[in-house]
């Protein structure tokens, strides 16, 4: 949710602000502001470009804060975006997270007559900086007012009285600051940094930098020095441009294949038909004894869950549960957990709910692994061991490639559980061979694009969809509904196919679009039995189906979609791409704005 930009140098702070807030516009992108010392501050509604336009000749400066904003109180207008300042317009911040107290505060001010003229809780806070930075120096001024609200921030302030020194301050979220030769960056996350620097510094939560030309320092709120390792960053800048590609999403799915490769590199012991993965190995005696895995995430990351879920159970044989994390962080945990492990899934690693779920489990005693695609975030630091995804940058809002990575690692982490628990050496040898070969299985499903394009373009103007999947497609029907509804616009929900008949075959039609998901594995035959009684219904009918078997669907379905033949467990990472080509082509038929799908953001760092 909303991304935050800063710069303390020698040269022009503008350029490097606007250019950050496009790089980090995924986060975001309703309204957004910049403040440059000796500038001055502009906002505008609306996505960065509006507010690159607005900028006048000589908005220069050595040192200012930006912010792309992802609403939260008050509405996406001009007047509640960032930065915010306070009464005396002395102090300008910008703010991802929210002040929960801050209507306690605020009453606080209005009794004395202050005016509001925004409905955020970030001017709440400015006006509270600025009540104590009359006598306080602006890091004294900051921290003493951070002791005094309650919620979430990554924090980037200015003061009028100060104009070359940035304070940064963390609490739940992210915010790194970018060592350069002649500069320091502030910036919620690596991307608006990377062309400039390779140098970063996490803050951790409950920690401030105070940063002007001359260099930086942390501390904690209570200003006690904190020393902290640099770190350096691995992401190429390409990796963050779009490289030809009309979308991001376009290109991320392009690099699915590379991507796999990437996820599985180093990993693989076909000799052994097992698994090396470097971060668990001190957990494994630990994970030899565990008796119970949940697994916790947010939207498309849980559906990945589930598939992991299933793998785990029929290779490890362990008992596994999912649950989203906005409601796992609220359940009843036993008072020791110590034989459960929580696995958390998030590509940005900074996912709020997950986070909380994380730190929940850790009370209980639970051993926390995090399958993450953002090396150095929040949830890879907060959890006891992890598995990196090696995705690289994600950009577009709608998960892709990352999703199929977080499947590659939970097959891995499958194998890995199950060779220390009755999988044979052949049925392991196995799995790692078909691994291998998912890579080329992904170019040929990529290759077919034009064919999805064109079945895409025809069910473009629909109205409903439901996705419909079996055991192992089960939760790619939940994906690919995700999917749909979030870039395209459309209704769609994603069920079991078995449940159609508990009620939601009730709204099929003649205009009700159904995607099934029937590749020849263990559950066609049923599968197939559920197209039948949807098109009894007069409901249109896409299948998803195995190269081969396109015969006897084509009798059945108004349209079939074929995909390579692989182990049916490892078949889902086959089985989306087409369905996220689907949803993309959708959306780019319907003149949507796919990368930047209205009320989304793609870092949920709020509750
Ligand atoms: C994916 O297409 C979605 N935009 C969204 O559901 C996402 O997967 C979810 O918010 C979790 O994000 P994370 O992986 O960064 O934790």
């Amino acid at each position: 949710m909303c991304g935050i930009v800063g710069y303390v140098g020698k040269r022009d702070a503008t350029p490097f602000l606007l250019d950050g807030l496009t790089a980090l516009e995924y986060r975001g992108y309703d309204s957004a502001g910049i403040y440059v010392a000796g500038a001055g501050c502009l906002k505008r509604a609306g996505k960065v470009a509006e507010l690159r336009k607005a900028v006048p000749k000589g908005f220069h400066g050595t040192a200012g804060i930006a912010h792309t904003r992802w609403a939260t109180h008050g509405a996406p207008t001009e007047a509640n975006a960032h930065p915010h300042a306070d009464s005396t317009e002395t102090v300008w911040l910008v703010h991802n997270g929210i002040i929960e107290n801050y209507n306690d505060i605020k009453s606080r001010f209005l009794k004395k007559g202050v005016t509001f003229r925004s409905d955020t809780d970030t001017e709440v806070l400015a006006e509270l900086i600025g009540s104590y930075h009359t006598s306080l120096p602006l890091e004294k001024a900051v921290a003493k007012a951070l002791g005094e609200v309650r919620g979430t921030y990554g924090l980037a302030v200015m003061s009028v009285k100060e104009p070359g020194k940035i304070v940064a301050a963390r609490l739940g979220s992210p915010l790194m600051l970018g060592i350069g030769t002649d500069a320091y960056y502030i910036a919620s996350d690596a991307t608006p940094v990377l062309k400039h620097t390779r140098e970063v510094a996490y803050l951790d939560d409950g920690e401030m930098a105070v940063v002007t030309e001359a260099g930086y320092s942390i501390h904690t709120l209570g200003l006690e020095p904190v020393s902290k390792k640099t770190e350096t960053l691995e992401w190429d800048v390409e990796a963050i441009q779009k490289k030809g590609f009309e979308h991001f999403m376009l290109k991320e799915m392009m690099e699915i294949p590379e991507t796999i490769e990437n996820t599985l590199r180093g990993r693989l012991l076909p000799d052994i038909g097992s698994v090396n993965l470097g971060g668990l190995r001190d957990t494994l005696p630990q994970l030899a004894k565990i008796k119970r895995i949940i697994i916790t995430a947010c939207g498309s990351a849980s559906y990945a869950g589930r598939i992991g879920e299933l793998l785990m159970e029929e290779f490890a044989g362990i008992p596994v549960e999912v649950e989203i994390a906005s409601e796992l962080r609220y359940r009843r945990h036993t008072a020791n957990e110590r034989d459960t492990a929580l696995i958390a899934i998030s590509q940005s690693g900074e996912t709020l709910d997950t986070l909380e779920a994380i730190k929940e489990a850790k009370r209980h005693g639970m051993l926390t692994l995090g399958i993450v695609n953002v090396v150095g975030s929040t949830i890879a630091r907060e959890t006891d061991a992890g598995v990196y995804n090696h995705a690289g940058p994600e950009i577009s809002v709608a998960s892709t490639k990352a999703f199929i990575s977080q499947l590659v690692v939970l097959a891995m982490i499958a194998i890995l559980l199950g060779r220390n628990d009755g999988l044979s050496a052949s049925e392991g040898m196995r799995l790692v061979k078909e691994l291998k070969r998912l890579p080329a299985l992904a170019r040929k499903m990529l290759d077919k694009r034009g064919e999805i394009e064109k079945v895409a373009k025809k069910y473009a103007g629909m109205r409903d969809a439901y996705f419909l999947g079996r055991k192992w497609q089960c939760p790619v029907a939940y994906e690919g509904a995700i999917k749909l509804k979030e870039i395209s616009y459309v209704h769609a929900e994603g069920y079991g196919a078995g449940e159609m008949k508990h009620g939601p075959i009730a709204l099929i039609d003649k205009d009700f679009v159904t995607v099934v998901l029937a590749p020849k594995d263990s559950m066609y035959e049923k599968t197939r039995a559920n197209i039948e009684e949807t098109r009894a219904r007069g409901g249109k009918i896409i299948a998803v189906t195995t190269e081969g078997n396109e015969s006897d669907l084509e009798k059945i379905a108004d349209d079939v979609i074929t995909v390579p033949a692989a182990h049916e467990a490892l078949l889902p990472i086959l089985t989306t791409i087409p369905l996220q080509l689907f949803a993309y082509y959708v959306a780019k038929e319907r003149e949507l704005p796919i990368d930047q799908p209205r009320n989304l953001a793609k870092s949920v760092t709020v509750e």
